[in-house]
């Protein structure tokens, strides 16, 4: 691959841009705890970004985006808070073309099967009405951990295998990829977190395996499309070899 160079457009973005980007939604907790808030206050304004952010990627052009809602992990802390990120979630995607308007296809990533019959079928909807659409791809990934997703697919190609569907030898890495959630989308070349923490937190373990990392100290809902405009600079900065020399 060779050494991307920082070429600025008109418009102030580089000529670069990354094809998929994922974003850890972190810090909406310490958002809120520094104004003396309850954590809840802070997802809040963490969907509200969520809604800024997925709305400007597609005005810039970016084709694939992905959002961790919540993780197979998040089920651990207390049970308003859950409530909370849940309900904001059903909120958000109930009202999903209002602020991303059409031409988005919207994908969820994660055991669906955990929430009530109502919002399964929401999301399930939204997927098969949204499935023809090509400006953009939205991956949200809720009850979904990178772990989780990697036994999942092991487990369809262990019972095509028993069921003499495949031999084990006929496994390859793109035959894996095309059972993952994200089967549709190329991998993340961009992989952005904020909040000050420097750490993938089981995200799509396998989808990253050469993305390029984004770290600030920015709380997520204090990340603005300029801090957005900071991260794809230097991201066309970077020097992608993907193992090469
Ligand atoms: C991490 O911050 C954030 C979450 C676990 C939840 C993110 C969810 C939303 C923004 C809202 C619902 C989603 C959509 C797509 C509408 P944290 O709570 O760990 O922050 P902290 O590290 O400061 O405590």
């Amino acid at each position: 691959m060779a050494l991307f160079k920082k070429k600025k457009t008109d418009s102030g973005l580089p000529e670069i841009l990354p094809e998929h980007i994922a974003f850890i939604m972190d810090g909406n907790g310490r958002w809120a705890k520094k104004r003396g808030l309850p954590r809840k206050f802070g997802h809040r304004e963490g969907a509200k970004n969520f809604r800024r952010i997925a709305r400007h990627c597609k005005d810039i052009g970016i084709k694939n985006i992905t959002f961790y809602a919540f993780s197979t992990e998040n089920w651990k802390r207390p049970k308003d808070e859950v409530d909370a990120i849940i309900e904001l979630f059903r909120e958000y995607i109930v009202d999903v073309r209002n602020y991303i308007g059409e031409e988005v296809r919207v994908l969820f990533l994660g055991d669906k099967s955990i929430f009530d019959a109502d919002l399964q079928k929401k999301m399930i909807d939204l997927e098969e009405d949204t499935k023809d659409n090509h400006e953009m791809t939205m991956l949200l990934a809720i009850n979904y951990g990178g772990r989780d997703e990697v036994v999942h697919v092991s487990k369809i190609l262990a019972q095509k295998a028993a069921d003499g569907e495949l031999k084990p030898e006929d496994i390859t890495e793109d035959m894996f990829g095309s059972y993952l959630y994200t089967k549709d989308v190329p991998d993340v070349d961009l992989m952005i977190r904020p909040s000050g923490e420097l750490r993938l937190s089981n995200f799509l373990i396998w989808q990253s395996a050469y993305a390029e990392f984004y770290f600030t100290d920015v709380l997520w809902p204090d990340f603005s499309p300029e801090e957005l405009e900071k991260a794809l600079v230097n991201f066309a900065g970077r020097s992608r070899r993907f193992g090469g020399v």
